[in-house]
């Protein structure tokens, strides 16, 4: 029986969901320290989105106060066409449908005020810590060591060490992320220089124009919107690490990929286009982790656990990657407390963790089944018209759909998945 002994849960990796999984673990408390690869002054750049379902696990977590008006906030993403005329709404949030409004927020001022959080709590990071390998597990803990020959041990281990994660290869060793084909281009305009035409209705913000050429996307952001996150989508052939690099830095290179046939563009998209500020330029090549057969590893007595982007990163469509990588670590933290109090039917580890799995799982299989449906209302008009409609994101059909997604309660379903009567705790 591999119950938990209550010692220290070691995190690997100080990003979103390695922070998120901390102020869980406290909020349960169970303690837990975290080693991050890079150093805190390390600047992050770019915003998230953020979902109902996000906000809720960080209100929770009373992240949510902190970070309400540090961001954007808004409702529905406006789809359309070449034309410029509104094809569809796809709401990212909604206070009355879905108890908050989406939020837009850089990243850098999630991280900060995450940080500033466990600092409050004393939950210790030790900063340029590299994770290395894992020494040996037993049914009581893990020992492992970092790139600078230290080693140390604890009851679990966590890797929250995002899409190219190292402990992953405890978990699944053959794994690695698959390139989906295409790069995304983006920058950052200030507001002002956009053009609104006067006889188009750019009421709604964020927009997704599907035009010719493809979809060009306008998303403010900073609190007051003066800044818009602009870009659009390509296909391109995959690189080594080295060459992305060097494309990213490629700054005058990236401004003429991302206005190549400018005229096509609608004219408020040729206003962004004239206004890049080149050094906000930035490339994202869609990578994603294939479907794990396990996110625990059975030969190391399943101490040795992964969540976030290392264990499902998603394609970005649905704005839901961050999200799902809190939902990960507010549902294990709930796991272990209640395996720690055996408030469980199970004292087995790996049974709790094999459940909590197939529960995670099922969501993102269906943020993935809803990602292909928005990818499809980006298709060119005819290949758009030779897909069976379903397939294709529709708020007028789907719009129910979301319920799912943005209104679910963690703590009850795991509690389900458990067996266990949602009863008061
Ligand atoms: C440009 C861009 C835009 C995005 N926009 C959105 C959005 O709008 N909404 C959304 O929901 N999601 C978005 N995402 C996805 C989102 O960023 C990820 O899903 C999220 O960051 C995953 O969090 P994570 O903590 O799992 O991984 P990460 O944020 O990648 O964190 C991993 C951490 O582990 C550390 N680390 C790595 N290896 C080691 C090691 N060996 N030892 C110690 N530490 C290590 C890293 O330094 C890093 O701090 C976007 C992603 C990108 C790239
Ligand atoms: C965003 O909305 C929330 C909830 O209504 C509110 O508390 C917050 O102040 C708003 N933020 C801004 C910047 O207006
Ligand atoms: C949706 O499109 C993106 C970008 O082309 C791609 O990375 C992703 O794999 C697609 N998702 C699905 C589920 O087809």
């Amino acid at each position: 029986m591999d119950s938990i002994p209550e010692t220290n849960v070691a995190i690997v990796g100080a990003g979103l969901a390695g922070l998120t999984l901390a102020l869980a673990l406290h909020a349960r408390s169970i303690p837990c320290s975290i080693y991050e690869l890079r150093d805190p002054t390390v600047k992050t750049t770019g915003a998230l989105m953020l979902s109902p379902n996000a906000l809720k696990v960080l209100d929770s977590l009373q992240v949510y106060d902190r970070i309400r008006s540090k961001g954007y906030n808004f409702t529905n993403i406006a789809f359309k066409n070449a034309d410029e005329e509104t094809t569809d709404l796809y709401p990212l949030g909604d206070e009355q449908q879905y108890g908050y409004k989406a939020l837009r927020i850089y990243r850098q001022t999630l991280l900060e005020q995450l940080r500033a959080m466990l600092h409050a709590r004393s939950i210790p990071i030790t900063y340029g810590k590299k994770f290395h390998q894992v020494l040996s597990a037993s049914a009581t803990g893990v020992r492992f060591a970092f790139a600078d020959g230290t080693s140390a041990s604890a009851s679990l281990l966590i890797g929250t060490d995002g899409i190219h994660s190292t402990v992953r290869k405890y978990v699944s060793p053959s794994t690695t992320p698959t390139y989906s084909g295409t790069l995304a281009i983006t920058c950052a305009i200030p507001s002002s220089a956009l053009q609104f035409p006067a006889d188009k209705d750019y009421s709604v913000l964020p927009v997704a124009i599907h035009g010719t050429l493809g979809t060009f996307v306008l998303a403010p952001q900073d609190v007051d919107g003066s800044e818009v996150l602009a870009g659009t989508q390509k296909k391109y052939p995959e690189q080594p690490r080295e060459e992305w690099d060097r494309l990213f830095a490629g700054k005058d290179k990236l401004l003429a990929m991302l206005s190549e046939d400018k005229s096509s563009w609608p004219s408020l998209v040729q206003s962004a286009l004239g206004a890049v500020p080149k050094e906000t330029l930035s490339i994202w090549p869609y990578y994603t982790v294939p479907k794990l057969p396990c996110w625990s590893s059975s030969s190391h007595c399943n101490r040795v656990i992964i969540l976030g982007d290392a264990a499902h990163a998603i394609p970005p469509t649905a704005g839901q990657g961050a999200s799902q990588a809190f939902e990960d670590a507010f549902s294990l933290a709930l796991l272990l407390s209640k395996l720690l109090s055996s408030q469980l039917a199970t004292s087995d580890l790996a049974a709790a963790l094999g459940i909590w799995q197939t529960y995670r799982q099922e969501r993102i299989d269906r943020v993935i089944a809803l990602t292909l449906k928005l990818n499809n209302t980006r298709l060119p008009k005819g290949e758009r018209e030779n897909l069976d409609q379903k397939m294709i994101w529709s708020s007028e059909r789907d719009l129910g759909e979301l319920e799912w997604l943005y209104n679910h309660d963690i703590e009850a379903a795991v509690l389900r998945a458990l067996g266990e009567a949602a009863g008061p705790r």
